[in-house]
C-alpha cells in the first residue's frame, strides 16, 4: 500500500464527491423522460428494485475492491488478481473505459457550457431555433469553450483529492440541489404543470414489457456510475476506518433521489407550455431534448414571465446542467489520471498535462465528427450504417463495455478475490464490525444472479 495514498477527509466528502460523479445529465432529463413514456410510476418502482437489488451491490463491490487494493482500477486488478492476464485486462478495460467515455461525455459538456454563456448573455431566441444546434455543433467556438472547460476540470483535479474534488464536491453538490429545488418550486406554480406531475407519477403498468425492463436496469446502472472504474478509484481513497456500507446506501438514495425530483422539474415544464403533449412524442435522446427541445420551452415561457425572466430561468437549467456535468466528468478523468500516476510514477501535474493533450485531441476529433471533417463524421460502416466517431464511441463503451465491465467485477469477487473477503472488507468501518443482511445479500447476489443478468444485458447490445 502506498504511504502517501490521498484519502477523504471525511465520510461526507466521500459521499458528496461520489453522488456528485452519479448525478449527471442522465438524471436530469434521460430519466424522467424514460419514466413518463415507459408507465411512470411503474417504471420508478421497477428502477427503484434495480437500484436497490442489482445497483447497490455491484456499486458496494467496487467501492471494496478499492479499499483494499488502495489502487486505482488498474493495479487493483492487478495486484488482487496476482498478477493473472486475464485480470489485467480486465483492469485495463476498466481504465481505457473511463477514457473513452470522458471523451464523449466532454463533447456534450462543452456544448451545455456554451449554451450556459448563451443563455446568459441573453441569446435565448437565437438558441431556440430549430437551426441553431446543428450550427452550434458544427462551429469553431467549440474550441474556446473547450479551453474554458478544460481550465475548469482542471484546476480541480489539480488539487488532488481533498483540495481538489472534494473541496469542489462540497461547494458544487449543494448549489446544485439549491438550483434544482428552485427550478422545482418555480415549475410547479406554472399552469398545468400538475398534468406533468400526474403522466410521471401515475403507474401503468400496461407500459411494462421485456425492453422497458432492460432500459430501466442499464439506466440504474450507468445513472450510479458503475463499471467505469469511478468508484473503484473513489473506494481507494477511503480511509479503513470509513463504513463503506453506509456511504453507498447514501450515494444510491442521493442519485435516485436526485432523478426522482429532477422528474418534477422536467415532465412538469414540458407540460406547462405543451399542454398537449403526448409522452411518447418526447425524445429518447438527452442531447436533443436538453440542446433543441428547452430552450424552445424557456422562450414559450417568455411568453408569460417576460424575456429577461425567461433567459434568467434557462440560465439556471444550463448552469444546473453544467454543474452536474462537472462533478461527473472530474470523476471520470481522475480513474485514468491516478492509473497514469501509479503506473508511471509520475506526479499528479504530470499526468494531468498528458490526459490533458490526450483528452483534448480526441474530444475534437469527436467534436468534429458531426460534418466538420468528413473523414470523422463516417468513420465506419459499424453496425451497417455510417456512424460518426462521437457515435461509435457512445454506442461501444456507453453501451456495450459498462455492463462488461459490471460483470468482470462480479466474476473477480467470485472467482478470484472470493467473497468472504467482500464481506470482511464491507464489515470493517461498521459500526460494530458485524455482518449485516445486507453484506450477506450483497456477497450471495454478487456471486450468483447479478453476473447472469448483466451477461444478458451485454450480449443484448452486441
Ligand atoms: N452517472 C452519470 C450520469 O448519469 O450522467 C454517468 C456518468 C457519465 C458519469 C459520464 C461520469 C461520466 F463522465
Amino acid at each position: 500500500m502506498s504511504a502517501q495514498r490521498e484519502h477523504f477527509s471525511s465520510k461526507i466528502g466521500f459521499i458528496l464527491a461520489a453522488a456528485g460523479s452519479a448525478v449527471g445529465i442522465g438524471n436530469l432529463v434521460g430519466f424522467p423522460v424514460a419514466a413518463t413514456k415507459n408507465g411512470g410510476g411503474a417504471f420508478l418502482l421497477i428502477y427503484a428494485a434495480f437500484v436497490l437489488f442489482i445497483c447497490l451491490p455491484v456499486m458496494l463491490a467496487e467501492m471494496g475492491l478499492g479499499r483494499r487494493a488502495q489502487h486505482s482500477p488498474y493495479r487493483a486488478y492487478a495486484e488482487l488478481g496476482q498478477g493473472l492476464k486475464r485480470w489485467r485486462m480486465a483492469g485495463w478495460l476498466a481504465t481505457i473505459t473511463p477514457f473513452m467515455i470522458a471523451v464523449f461525455y466532454m463533447v456534450i459538456t462543452v456544448w451545455i457550457f456554451g449554451y450556459l454563456i448563451q443563455s446568459f448573455a441573453g441569446n435565448l431566441d437565437q438558441l431556440a431555433t430549430p437551426e441553431y444546434f446543428g450550427q452550434f455543433v458544427n462551429d469553431y467556438n467549440f474550441v474556446a469553450y473547450l479551453v474554458g472547460v478544460t481550465i475548469i476540470i482542471n484546476f480541480i483535479l489539480i488539487g488532488g483529492v481533498r483540495k481538489g474534488i472534494e473541496r469542489a464536491s462540497k461547494i458544487l453538490m449543494p448549489t446544485l440541489f439549491l438550483m434544482l429545488v428552485l427550478l422545482v418550486t418555480f415549475v410547479l406554480t406554472l399552469d398545468n404543470a400538475w398534468a406533468g406531475v400526474e403522466f410521471y407519477l401515475v403507474p401503468d403498468f400496461s407500459k411494462i414489457n421485456g425492453s422497458v425492463i432492460n432500459g430501466a436496469l442499464a439506466q440504474a446502472f450507468f445513472s450510479l456510475s458503475l463499471g467505469m472504474g469511478i468508484l473503484i478509484t473513489y473506494g481507494s481513497y477511503f480511509r479503513r476506518s470509513d463504513d463503506i456500507v453506509t456511504s453507498g446506501k447514501l450515494v444510491a438514495v442521493t442519485d435516485t433521489a436526485v432523478a426522482f425530483i429532477a422528474g418534477l422539474m422536467t415532465l412538469p415544464a414540458i407540460f406547462a407550455i405543451y399542454p398537449e403533449t403526448n409522452p411518447e412524442s418526447l425524445s429518447d435522446s438527452s442531447v436533443s431534448m436538453i440542446f433543441s427541445f428547452f430552450p424552445n420551452i424557456f422562450l414559450a415561457l417568455s411568453e408569460s414571465i417576460g424575456y429577461a425572466a425567461a433567459s434568467v430561468a434557462a440560465t439556471i437549467f444550463f448552469l444546473l446542467a453544467f454543474v452536474a456535468a462537472i462533478t461527473s466528468l472530474v470523476s471520470i478523468i481522475e480513474v485514468p489520471t491516478s492509473s497514469l500516476m501509479e503506473k508511471k510514477n509520475i506526479s499528479r501535474k504530470q499526468a494531468l498535462v498528458y490526459m490533458g493533450i490526450a483528452l483534448t485531441v480526441l474530444t475534437l476529433i469527436a467534436a468534429t465528427s458531426f460534418g466538420l471533417v468528413p473523414l470523422f463524421s463516417e468513420f465506419t460502416n459499424y453496425a451497417g450504417s455510417s456512424k460518426s466517431v462521437f457515435d461509435v464511441i457512445y454506442d461501444v463503451f456507453y453501451d456495450t463495455i459498462l455492463p462488461l465491465n459490471g460483470l468482470l467485477i462480479c466474476l473477480f469477487v467470485r472467482f478470484r478475490w472470493k467473497r468472504a473477503q467482500l464481506t470482511a472488507e464491507l464489515s470493517e468501518g461498521n459500526a460494530n464490525y458485524q455482518t449485516s443482511w445486507l453484506e450477506k445479500y450483497v456477497s450471495f447476489a454478487i456471486g450468483t444472479f447479478i453476473p447472469l443478468i448483466l451477461a444478458v444485458i451485454f450480449t443484448n447490445t452486441v
